[in-house]
């Protein structure tokens, strides 16, 4: 059987489906009656990744910002954009690598011990991503 007469076969049975779930206010197939949510299981999709956990924005509020919010002993302050303009002139890859290494008064991997130099990466461009743009 080719695609679209698979297409074929199915479309009438889809059609009249929803032509009866619009008119039964319980629709037969739960399936179907979560359509309209689709947006609320694919953000539970990424949540079970992992993958917001790690994103630089909580690795940032769990690990930096009880320095970077308000400036502790002159660390540049999220959004600060005059204190991190001499900081953003070093060359490439040099931001990442002093948090890593640790800067003078912040420790090695701004105390993240379990961040991967991905972490590391991810938090520092949260940073930058957070600075205004004028
Ligand atoms: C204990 C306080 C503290 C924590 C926690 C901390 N920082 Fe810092 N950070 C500082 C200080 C202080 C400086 C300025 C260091 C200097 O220039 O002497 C700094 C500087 C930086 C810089 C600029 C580096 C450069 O090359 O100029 C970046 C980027 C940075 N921090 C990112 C982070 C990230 C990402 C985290 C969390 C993973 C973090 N910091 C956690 C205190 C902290």
């Amino acid at each position: 059987m080719s695609a679209s007469a698979a297409v074929t076969s199915v479309q009438p049975n889809l059609t009249n489906f929803l032509a009866a779930s619009t008119t039964t206010p319980i629709p037969i197939t739960p399936t179907i009656a979560a359509t309209p949510t689709i947006p609320a299981p694919a953000i539970q999709l990424a949540a079970a990744t992992g993958k917001p956990a790690r994103s630089g924005a909580s690795i940032y509020s769990v690990s930096c910002a009880s320095c970077h919010t308000y400036g502790m002993r002159g660390a540049p302050k999220l959004t600060d954009k005059a204190a991190w303009a001499p900081r953003l002139a070093q060359p490439p890859g040099t931001l990442t690598a002093h948090v890593i290494k640790g800067l003078g008064w912040m420790p090695p991997r701004g105390t993240c011990s379990a961040c991967s130099d991905d972490d590391i990466q991810a938090a520092v461009d949260y940073m930058v991503s957070r600075l205004p743009t004028r």
